[in-house]
């Protein structure tokens, strides 16, 4: 498979203790991107899906921040307990969003 269908890019930027700015690496970003890469291999769909931790992705102090595509889904403030939703219902439900976590339309960061 060329390209995937579906690509969940995981916020996990760490900036030092003391910056101007939060980070969603301190928080637990890398934990939550490993939750996704372990319950997509378990749910069988690797070869559609794709888990990419990344860096900032400009919505700092609402993180963890997670994005979803092809759906241009934002979600704010992501736990590892909001991964197997954010799989069943986005994931899995062809773009369905999960309002509690939607990011705000704001501006960057
Ligand atoms: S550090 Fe995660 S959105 Fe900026």
């Amino acid at each position: 498979m060329p390209t995937p269908e579906i690509q969940i890019l995981v916020c996990a930027n760490e900036r030092p203790p003391g910056a101007r700015k939060p980070s969603c690496g301190p928080r637990g970003g890398l934990e939550v991107y490993r939750r996704f890469k372990d319950r997509v291999r378990e749910l069988g769909v690797r070869d559609r899906v794709m888990v990419n931790r990344t860096g900032c992705l400009k919505h700092c102090s609402r993180g963890i921040t997670v994005a979803v595509w092809p759906w241009n889904l934002w979600y704010q403030q992501v736990t590892l307990e909001d991964v197997d939703e954010i799989l069943e219902t986005t994931v899995m439900g062809a773009g369905k969003p999960v309002e509690r976590l939607r990011m705000p339309d704001i501006p960057w960061e």
